[in-house]
C-alpha cells in the first residue's frame, strides 16, 4: 500500500541546532501556523526546560500545565494540550519547574515519545532548546525529521557542528551496544592520537577498514540521519552560501546527508509580533519573511531542497 505523505516524511518533527537565540521557536511557532493553515492537525511540544517560551511568539499566556505533569502524576499528554487560538494547532508546553532536567531518565523519555506517536495529530513539532545536554541531544535524536536553525555566524556553525557531532556519537554508541559493538567505538574514540584519528568521519572509516560487518551498522545509522537545515536572520544574499557550506561540513567531516531547505530574513517583525502578542505568521502573512517560511516549511514536508541559482 502506497503510505501517507505523512507517515513517508515523519508526523515528528524537532527543531533545534545547538547555539541559543538562533530562532527555533520563532521557526517551530511559524511552521506550524503555516501547516495548521493547510488544515492539518498540528501540536507544538516546548521542551525548552527552564526556557520555554513558545506561547510568546503564539501571544497566549504560559498554559498551566506542563510536562512535568506527565511526568510526575502520569497526566495524558492530550489533557496537557492548550488551545492556541489558531485552528487546527495546540501546544503542550515542556516547563519542567519541579523536576530537575537531569533526573529525567532515558526510559522515562522513552515513555514519552510512545505517548507523543500515539497523539492523533498530523504533526507534531517539537521546540528543542539551546546547547548540547543529553536531554536535548535524546529528543533530537528520537525525531523524525531533524530540522537544525542557523544563524549566519562562525558561533552558530562552531555550536551546530558540535551538536550534530554529539547526536551522531550518541546514535552510534546506542546502535553498536545493541549491537554489542560498543567498546570498539570507545576503545578508538580514547586512542585516537595513537591511531592518529582527527574527525569523526576518520573515525567511522577506521573502524569500517578493521571491522567490516560494524561498518554495516555504521552505514546503516548514517543514512538514517539526515538533516534539515534552515538559515535564520540573514542580512544579505551572500548569507544564504553558509547554507551550502554547512551541507558540505557536515558531509566532509561527518558523513552525514543534509536537505537545505531555505532561509528566513532578518525581520523586525518578528519581535514586533511578539510585542503585538499575534502569531507572526497571521500578522505578518504577506511580508517577505513570511514568505520564505512557507518556501522552506513546503520543502521540509515534501523532502526537498531549495534551489540555489548560481550567478
Ligand atoms: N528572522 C528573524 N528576524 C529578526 N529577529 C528574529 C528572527 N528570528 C528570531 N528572531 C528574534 O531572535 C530572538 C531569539 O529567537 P528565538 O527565541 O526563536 O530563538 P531560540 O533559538 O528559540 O532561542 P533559545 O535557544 O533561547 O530557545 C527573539 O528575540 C526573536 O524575536
Ligand atoms: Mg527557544
Amino acid at each position: 500500500m502506497e503510505k501517507s505523505s505523512t507517515e513517508k516524511e515523519g508526523k515528528i518533527w524537532a527543531i533545534g541546532g545547538g547555539k541559543g537565540g538562533t530562532g527555533k521557536t520563532f521557526i517551530t511557532s511559524a511552521i506550524g501556523t503555516y501547516i495548521a493553515g493547510k488544515g492539518k492537525r498540528v501540536v507544538l511540544i516546548d521542551v525548552d526546560i527552564g526556557g520555554a517560551n513558545l506561547h510568546s511568539f503564539l501571544g497566549i499566556n504560559r498554559p498551566k500545565k506542563s510536562l512535568t505533569d506527565f511526568f510526575e502524576t502520569g497526566a495524558s499528554l492530550s489533557k496537557l494540550a492548550v488551545k492556541t487560538g489558531i485552528d487546527n494547532m495546540s501546544l503542550i508546553s515542556g516547563d519542567i519547574h519541579s523536576l530537575a532536567s537531569d533526573s529525567i531518565k532515558f526510559t522515562q523519555k522513552l515513555k514519552l515519545f510512545r505517548h507523543i506517536m500515539k497523539l492523533n495529530k498530523n504533526y507534531v513539532i517539537i521546540d528543542l532548546g539551546g546547547g548540547s545536554h543529553n536531554n536535548t541531544i535524546d529528543t533530537f535524536l528520537m525525531a523524525d525529521k531533524r530540522v537544525v536553525i542557523l544563524e549566519p555566524e562562525i558561533t552558530s556553525v562552531e555550536n551546530m557542528y558540535h551538536f550534530i557531532k554529539n547526536a551522531l556519537f550518541r546514535k552510534l554508541r546506542m546502535s553498536l551496544r545493541e549491537y554489542g559493538f560498543k567498546e570498539i567505538v570507545e576503545q578508538m574514540w580514547e586512542r585516537r592520537q595513537e591511531y592518529k584519528i582527527k574527525s569523526l568521519r576518520e573515525l567511522m572509516d577506521h573502524i569500517r577498514d578493521s571491522f567490516s560487518y560494524v561498518g554495516d551498522i555504521i552505514d546503516k545509522e548514517l543514512s538514517d540521519f539526515k538533516l534539515y537545515l534552515i538559515l535564520n536572520k540573514i542580512r544579505s544574499s551572500d548569507d544564504i552560501l553558509i547554507g551550502s557550506s554547512m551541507k558540505s561540513i557536515f558531509k566532509k567531516y561527518l558523513c552525514v546527508d543534509t536537505r537545505f531547505v531555505g532561509f528566513v530574513e532578518y525581520d523586525d517583525s518578528v519581535w514586533r509580533s511578539i510585542r503585538e502578542r499575534r502569531p507572526f505568521m497571521l500578522n505578518y502573512s504577506l511580508s517577505r519573511s513570511a514568505k520564505e517560511v512557507e518556501v522552506f516549511t513546503e520543502n521540509l514536508l515534501n523532502g526537498k531542497e531549495i534551489k540555489l541559482s548560481r550567478s
